[in-house]
């Protein structure tokens, strides 16, 4: 049963039921496009910019042009929030319907852009602390796009759930890259530790709204690499994201992380960002 709310769809706002797209289209046929989740608190989109200026990063690196002007983009995601809720948009833009499928780049013809709105779901791991485990990083070398083409990603995360956790850490050899869907940092010996950015991790809005905060708060922190012997000293491990911001792993690979409980950092990070989001 689909939800009954109003969708964004190639410049038209439509019930989510009539929003169509042809068996053509190049995300469908190739998963040839990208996205970007932005949250809304009570109707305010939180870092917009930064958001605006990831996606046209990742339209550069698929060398697609970008429809919009972020202007533009804000107008398209306005009447699609409920200021009395916590929300996110997800916005899709794919190369578009071409006549035929052809691994080519087809000319003249415009993208499939799509946006919906959707409540922001409880998550109690976010408070309690999650389960992790890690996982070899089978993905391709251009994670910093915030590509569609998510396979990996999500047999990624099934492979957690399958073992009874809620993310996968995952690494390259000894190196830790970030979650299936989501950033990676952790507490070492105090420091807040969170891998560098570049082609193997996608550069999270949320991220750097931690590293502002733990900068301007005088917590010590650095973008280093991490190795999986510091991923299983580390007093605390956490994974963020748009949607479930900054979340405690309490476990990993079935070991406790410093006592099973969610550590002192995080608590104290959690609180700064909390009143960071109220300030917007
Ligand atoms: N994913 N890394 C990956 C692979 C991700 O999929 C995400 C978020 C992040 C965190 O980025 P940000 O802080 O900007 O949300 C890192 C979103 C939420 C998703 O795919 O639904």
């Amino acid at each position: 049963m689909l939800e009954n709310k109003t969708v964004y769809l190639n410049g038209d706002y439509i019930a989510l039921a009539d929003a169509k797209i042809s068996v053509l289209d190049r995300g469908f046929l190739f998963g040839d496009g990208i996205y970007e989740v932005i949250p809304a608190y009570k109707g305010r989109l939180f870092h917009l910019d930064a958001h605006l200026q990831r996606l046209q990063d990742s339209l550069t690196a698929i060398r697609l042009a970008n429809p919009h002007t972020f202007d533009e983009w804000r107008a398209i995601f306005t009447p699609l929030l409920d200021a009395s809720k916590d929300q996110y948009i997800y916005l899709q833009i794919t190369r578009g319907v071409a006549p035929k499928r052809d691994h080519a780049f087809p000319e003249h013809i415009g993208p499939t852009v799509f946006a919906m709105c959707s409540d922001i779901a409880p998550f109690p791991g976010k408070v309690i602390g999650i389960k992790a485990v890690t996982i070899d990083d089978k993905r391709w070398q251009l994670c910093n796009a915030k590509a569609i083409t998510l396979l990996a990603n999500i047999l990624h995360r099934q492979d957690a759930l399958d073992q009874g956790a809620a993310e996968a850490i995952l690494h390259r050899g000894e190196v830790v890259t970030e979650g299936a869907a989501s950033n990676v940092f952790i507490v070492l010996n105090g420091v807040l530790i969170t891998p560098p950015k570049g082609p193997d991790i996608l550069p999270g809005i949320t991220r750097d709204v931690i590293l502002m905060l733990a900068q301007n708060n005088g917590l010590a922190c650095k973008e280093d690499t991490i190795t999986l012997a510091q991923l299983n000293a580390a007093e605390e491990i956490w994974v963020t994201s748009s949607t479930r911001e900054i979340v405690p792993v309490i476990e990993l690979n079935q070991t406790l992380v410093g006592t099973g409980q969610p550590g002192p950092v995080w608590q104290r990070m959690d609180a700064l960002f909390q009143a960071y989001k109220a300030t917007l």
